[in-house]
C-alpha cells in the first residue's frame, strides 16, 4: 500500500483564496483591510523566518501586517506594553506574540495581557478554556485547526475514530486533542513519560505526532490505513524533517502529511481566517 499524501500546500492555497475573499468584503463594509499585528521579541532565525511567512501570507490574503520587532533583552513589562498598545488600538484586529519568547520573559504574563477577543493564536486562558468546556469561540487554535480542515478535506471520519495525539504541548497536543473531542473522536494524549509508546501509536485511526524528535515514529508503530498527521518541522542535516519517518510509514498508512509542505501551510491559512474572524467580531 502507499499512502494518499495530504497536500498541504495545496489545501492551503485553496482556503487562502477563500479567506481572501471574506476578507474584501468585510474591507468593503468596513472602509479598512483587517489587520495582524505581529511581534517578534528576539533574534531566533526560525521565529523570523515563521514571521515573514505569515506576513506575506496577510499580504497575498488583503491582510494588513503591522510588525514590531523588539530586542531579546526586553523585559516582560517591556513587551505587555506593546502588546497592551495594539490591544488599545481599534484598527488592530489581531495580536501575534510569536513564541518562543527568550528566557527571563513570563510567557504567562505576555499572552494574559492579549484580549481574548485579538488573540488569533488561540491561547489565551479564556479561549482554551472555552475550547475545553466544549464552547469554542470565534478564535480557533491554528495547527489544530488546519489539521481537522485537512482531515475534512480528505474526508476522514472523526466521529467515533481512534485519535491518538502524541505530544501535550499548550500550542498543539493539548487543543488537537480538544478539538478532536468536540468533533466525537476517542482521543488518546500520550507524551514524554507515556510507557511502550508504539503499542498505543498502533491503535490509532487517527495518528498526530506534534513532539518535535525526528524520525519518532516508524512503520512498526502504524496501524495499516492509518491516517498520519505530522506536526514536526526538524531542522536536521538532512534538511526539514517531521518526527514521522516518511519513508517507511508511507507504506502503512491510508494518508499521511509530508513535512514540508504538510501541517505548516495549513498553520498559517488558520491565522488568516482568524484575523478576519476577529474583524468580524470587532465590528458587531
Ligand atoms: N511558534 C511556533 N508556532 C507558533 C504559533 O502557531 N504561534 C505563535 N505565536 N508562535 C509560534
Amino acid at each position: 500500500m502507499t499512502a494518499t499524501i495530504i497536500d498541504g500546500t495545496q489545501l492551503a492555497r485553496a482556503w487562502r483564496a477563500q479567506i481572501a475573499a471574506d476578507a474584501a468584503s468585510w474591507a468593503a463594509d468596513a472602509g479598512r483591510e483587517p489587520c495582524l499585528q505581529t511581534i517578534l521579541v528576539g533574534d531566533d532565525p526560525a521565529s523570523n523566518v515563521y514571521i515573514g511567512m505569515k506576513r506575506r501570507a496577510c499580504a497575498e490574503v488583503g491582510i494588513r501586517s503591522q510588525h514590531v520587532h523588539l530586542p531579546g533583552s526586553s523585559t516582560t513589562d517591556a513587551v505587555c506594553s506593546v502588546v497592551a498598545d495594539a490591544a488599545a488600538d481599534d484598527g488592530v484586529d489581531g495580536l501575534l506574540v510569536q513564541f518562543p519568547l527568550p528566557d527571563g520573559i513570563d510567557a504567562d504574563a505576555v499572552i494574559a495581557a492579549i484580549p481574548p477577543s485579538k488573540d488569533v493564536d488561540c491561547f489565551h486562558p479564556h479561549n482554551i478554556g472555552m475550547l475545553a468546556a466544549g464552547r469554542p469561540g470565534a478564535l480557533v487554535p491554528c495547527t489544530p485547526a488546519g489539521i481537522m480542515h485537512m482531515l475534512d478535506a480528505h474526508d476522514v471520519r472523526i466521529a467515533g475514530a481512534h485519535a491518538v495525539v502524541v505530544g501535550r504541548s499548550t500550542l498543539v497536543g493539548r487543543p488537537a486533542a480538544l478539538m478532536l473531542l468536540d468533533r466525537d473522536a476517542t482521543v488518546t494524549i500520550a507524551h514524554s513519560r507515556t510507557l511502550d509508546l508504539a503499542s498505543i501509536t498502533a491503535q490509532a485511526d487517527i495518528l498526530i505526532v506534534a513532539v518535535g524528535r525526528p524520525a519518532l515514529v516508524d512503520a512498526s508503530m502504524v496501524k495499516p490505513g492509518a491516517v498520519v498527521i505530522d506536526v514536526g518541522i526538524n531542522r536536521t542535516a538532512d534538511g526539514l524533517v517531521g518526527d514521522v519517518d516518511f519513508d517507511s510509514v508511507q507504506h502503512v498508512a491510508g494518508m499521511i502529511t509530508p513535512v514540508p509542505g504538510g501541517v505548516g501551510p495549513m498553520t498559517v491559512a488558520t491565522l488568516m481566517a482568524n484575523t478576519v474572524a476577529a474583524a468580524r467580531v470587532s465590528s458587531l
